[in-house]
This record gives structure tokens, C-alpha cells and sequence, in this order.
């Protein structure tokens, strides 16, 4: 059905996926031991375990993700068919630096991914870079408490350095921590291990340490976009924040203003990768609670000098908060704090599907941070039937991004909004970030795999493939 609205010229019409979520290969040309991979699957409400290093007999579905690795140009044909302009991917850390701290890159590694990005430029593709995405190395881990530690940040802009110098002329697009904010779950040890590579003992002050972390890639994060642009000036870095809108349950005006502050914790992380500066609330909320989160003149004026280029952005879902009494201090906790929004509906997984917040977002984004916009992940995880004949009618999953690209339309079009890509997740069935699951499918391409990596790994066409073709073909006006 045609709504009227479109896409600019030049829009980065495309998908995503993670390494560690689709390339297998996992011992392949000298790769390292990641933290993806000595986790097991969990599933919707029981968590996936960490182990400390593989263990025998033990199901780490990274280890295989859906053979990217070995099916990439078959895959890339696909996107291309598709009519992708921009292909967005992670580079796997352990390929580069298979421990995260050797004196000099592994080749292979290096080697694997020029293929891959001149695969994509073969078709036109554009490569939209993400050099963390939940994948540190382990040995960074175990041997420095991962982002704990200083060393870390000097590994990772490293690494980055690397990554700028070989692939400059390739990849323009780059994002350095994928969803820094889901660190915000403190509470939880997966996001930790995840974004921060923290193991943290039950004495510990989680939420101070969570803020340590955050501070240290933050610093890594502006010295990495100071990298980037003194060896190719057209490069571009952005953040990758993990985006959903938080409303008050009501309109007390106390549910306003402590949904006002949950905004601000969930966000800060945009504000100071995109001003350079943290926020005036936060020190007082450091301050208040005795936190020393070991920020010094040298990191602010770093931070300062290496503001983002644009914000990368995954929207899912939204949230609802609502004010308890016995919090005057409006101390914001993520884990008690999801309340149910009557007017949306969930998906199996239990996510509120709400296609406005969409467009509320990018608003919101734009008044606060002024920066042009990339949407880097936006999908509908849900389980998938495959036909007799082979076809997956996915009209759930063209609904949602149906629903939600309206909205962006919008917000480019009636509200001015700076909107320069859309890559929603995932391009290709991968494996779960959160739960490990292959059975929680989000992409375009089906791949025959199931949770214990059984499978032909035929990849076939969903019918979210051909409609998204024709959105890519008219410029979002066919939908
Ligand atoms: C984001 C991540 O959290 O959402 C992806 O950046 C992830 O890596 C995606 O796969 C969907 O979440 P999940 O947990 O359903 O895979």
C-alpha cells in the first residue's frame, strides 16, 4: 500500500547483524576466544551462562552463528537482491587482536574482512561498521577486569587505529560501542559482561563500577573518533545507543518528573558522546550516592575533542515508569521499574511493539543531541514457520516494519528530522543476543539452523525479503 511519504536521496537502505551473532568459524585464521564465545544459550526469562573458557560437552551456539563465515558471498548476493545500499556488520575483535592485547594484528584476520567489504562494494554496498559489539576478548577479561581497567581503553583504541588504517578507504561508517546504554540493567551480569567485559563479585558496588566502565569507554570512544578522522578526515564515528522511549504511567506530575529523570540515566550516555560533557544531574546523583567514578581533567578534555559524528540508534521497544513514594530522590532502577503500557501489544518475548515511540524518538534525539541520525537495528524477533514448500509467511514481521518506517518517513518528512539510514535487524537470521537462540528469528533470509546448530544452513527467501525489496525499490513509498 502506498502512503505518500519516501525516503531521501542517497538514504542508506540496508541491514544489520553482529560477528559473533552470524560468522561461525569461530577457531577460523587464528581468531581468539571472545566473550561470546563461552556463553550458552538461555532462553525468554532464564539467562544465558557465562563460562569461564569452553568447556567440553557444552552448547555455545556462537560458535557456528548462521556460517557467515563461510556463506558470505552467497549472502551478500542476497542483500544485494534485495537492493541494499548499506550493509551493516561488526568486526570481530579476536580476529584482529585474538587476545585483545598482542603487539601487532593477526593478518588472517585483517585478510577475512577486506573479502568481505570488497564483496559488498562489488554490489554497491556501503559498510556501516561497528568495532565492539558484545565481543571483547576474553583474555581482556580475565587478565584486566575488562573496561576496569585503563588498559583496556588503550587495547580497544588500538584496535580501532587498526581497523581505521587497513579498511579507511572501504568502510566510511563506523559506531564504537554497540548499545553502551544496556549497561544501565546493572543489576543483571549480562549486559555487564557485554558491553563492559566486567565480572563483578557480590561485594562489589555495581552500579559505581557500571559508571567506571561506561567513563572509560567513553574516553576510548572520543579518542577513537580523534583517530579516525586525523588518518581519513571522510571518516565518519558515531555512538550506538540502544533507544526506548520511557512515558509516564500517568500524568501525575510526579510520574513526569521521575520518567524525566529515568530518561536522563538511560541517556546520558548520549549526551556525553555527543556534547562531550556529562550532565549536570549526574554529578549531584554521584555526589549523593558517594560515588568516585575517577574522571579526570585529561579525560574531560577528551571527551570534549571527540564528540560523535552522528548517532546510531536501535529502537525495539518502549517503556513505562511510574513514581513510588518512598523514592523522593527519583533514583532511577531499570529492573523494578517496567511498568505495562496498556496501549500497546508485546511480541512472544514479552517486548511492547510501539511504532510511534519511534517517531517520538528521533524527535526527541534531535532536540537533545543535534546530530544526523542512523537507524542501525530495528526488527521483530518472533518464531518463524516454514511451509511445506519452503516460504515463511513473516506478514507479523512486515507489519511491524511497516509500522514502524511509516514513522520515520514522518519524522524525516513532516518533522525535519536528519534521518541519513536504516538497517533493521537483521538481514539474515542470527543467533539471539540476549537469549542465544536461533528459534527467535528476526531477518529476511531464513537460515535452516536450530538452537543446537543441527541444520543444512540453506538460506531461503522470507516474505519480508520480497517486500522489503519493493520498499528499497521505491524508496520507502511502497510499504
Ligand atoms: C540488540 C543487539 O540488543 O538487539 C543485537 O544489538 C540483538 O545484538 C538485538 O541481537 C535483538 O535482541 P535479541 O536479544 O533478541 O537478539
Amino acid at each position: 500500500m502506498t502512503k505518500g511519504y519516501k525516503m531521501p536521496k542517497g538514504f542508506l537502505w540496508g541491514g544489520a547483524v553482529a560477528a559473533h551473532q552470524v560468522e561461525g568459524g569461530w577457531q577460523e585464521g587464528g581468531k581468539g576466544v571472545s566473550i561470546a564465545d563461552t556463553m550458552r544459550a538461555g532462553e525468554n526469562g532464564v539467562p544465558r551462562v557465562e563460562d569461564a573458557e569452553v568447556l567440553p560437552g557444552k552448547v555455545y551456539p556462537n560458535h557456528w552463528g548462521v556460517e557467515f563465515y563461510s556463506h558470505y558471498k552467497e549472502d551478500i548476493k542476497l542483500f544485494a537482491e534485495m537492493g541494499f545500499k548499506a550493509f551493516r556488520t561488526s568486526i570481530a575483535w579476536t580476529r584482529i587482536y585474538p587476545n585483545g592485547d598482542e603487539a601487532v594484528p593477526n593478518e588472517a584476520g585483517l585478510a577475512f574482512y577486506d573479502d568481505l567489504f570488497a564483496e559488498l562494494h562489488k554490489y554497491n554496498i556501503e559498510p556501516i561498521v561497528t568495532l565492539s559489539h558484545f565481543e571483547m576478548p576474553m583474555h581482556l577479561v580475565k587478565a584486566y577486569g575488562g573496561f576496569a581497567n585503563r588498559k583496556v581503553v588503550d587495547c580497544f583504541t588500538k584496535f580501532a587505529e587498526t581497523c581505521f588504517r587497513r579498511y579507511h578507504d572501504q568502510v566510511k561508517y563506523w559506531m564504537t560501542f554497540n548499545e553502551i546504554n544496556n549497561q544501565t540493567s546493572w543489576r543483571d551480569p549480562h549486559p555487564l559482561l557485554q558491553n563492559s567485559g566486567l565480572i563483578l563479585k557480590a561485594s562489589d558496588n555495581w552500579e559505581e563500577k557500571m559508571f567506571q566502565a561506561a567513563h572509560l569507554e567513553f574516553v576510548a570512544s572520543a579518542q577513537t573518533v580523534q583517530i579516525a578522522h586525523a588518518i581519513d578526515p571522510t571518516l565518519k564515528v558515531g555512538d550506538m545507543i540502544a533507544f526506548n522511549p520511557i512515558y509516564p504511567l500517568t500524568a501525575r506530575p510526579e510520574d513526569v518528573l521521575y520518567c524525566q529523570r529515568a530518561m536522563d540515566y538511560r541517556y546520558y550516555f548520549g549526551d556525553v558522546m555527543a556534547t562531550g560533557e556529562y550532565p549536570a544531574w549526574i554529578k549531584k546523583y554521584w555526589a549523593r550516592k558517594g560515588y568516585d567514578v575517577g574522571i579526570t581533567a585529561a579525560d574531560e578534555a577528551i571527551l570534549k575533542a571527540g564528540a560523535v559524528d552522528f548517532v546510531g540508534f536501535s529502537y525495539y521497544n518502549s517503556a513505562v515508569v511510574k513514581y513510588a513514594d518512598d523514592n523522593p530522590d527519583l533514583d532511577f532502577d531499570e529492573a523494578s521499574n517496567q511498568e505495562k503500557n496498556p496501549y500497546v501489544p508485546r511480541s512472544d518475548w514479552g517486548w511492547q511493539i510501539d511504532p510511534v515511540g519511534l517517531r517520538y524518538s528521533i524527535n526527541w534525539m534531535t532536540a537533545r543531541w543535534h546530530k544526523p541520525m542512523m537507524i542501525v537495528e530495528n526488527g521483530f524477533g518472533a518464531f518463524d514457520k516454514v511451509e511445506k514448500d519452503g516460504s515463511v509467511h513473516d506478514d507479523y514481521r512486515i507489519k511491524y516494519l511497516a509500522d514502524h518506517l511509516l514513522q520515520a518517513e514522518k519524522a524525516v518528512a513532516e518533522d525535519g528530522a536528519d534521518l541519513i539510514g536504516y538497517c533493521p535487524w537483521s538481514a539474515i537470521d542470527v543467533v539471539s543476543a540476549s537469549t542465544g537462540e536461533m528459534k527467535k528469528r528476526y531477518g529476511f533470509i531464513y537460515v535452516d539452523a536450530d538452537d543446537q546448530g543441527h541444520g543444512t544452513w540453506k538460506r531461503s527467501r522470507k516474505d519480508s525479503f520480497n517486500w522489503y525489496k519493493q520498499v528499497i525499490a521505491s524508496d520507502g513509498a511502497d510499504l
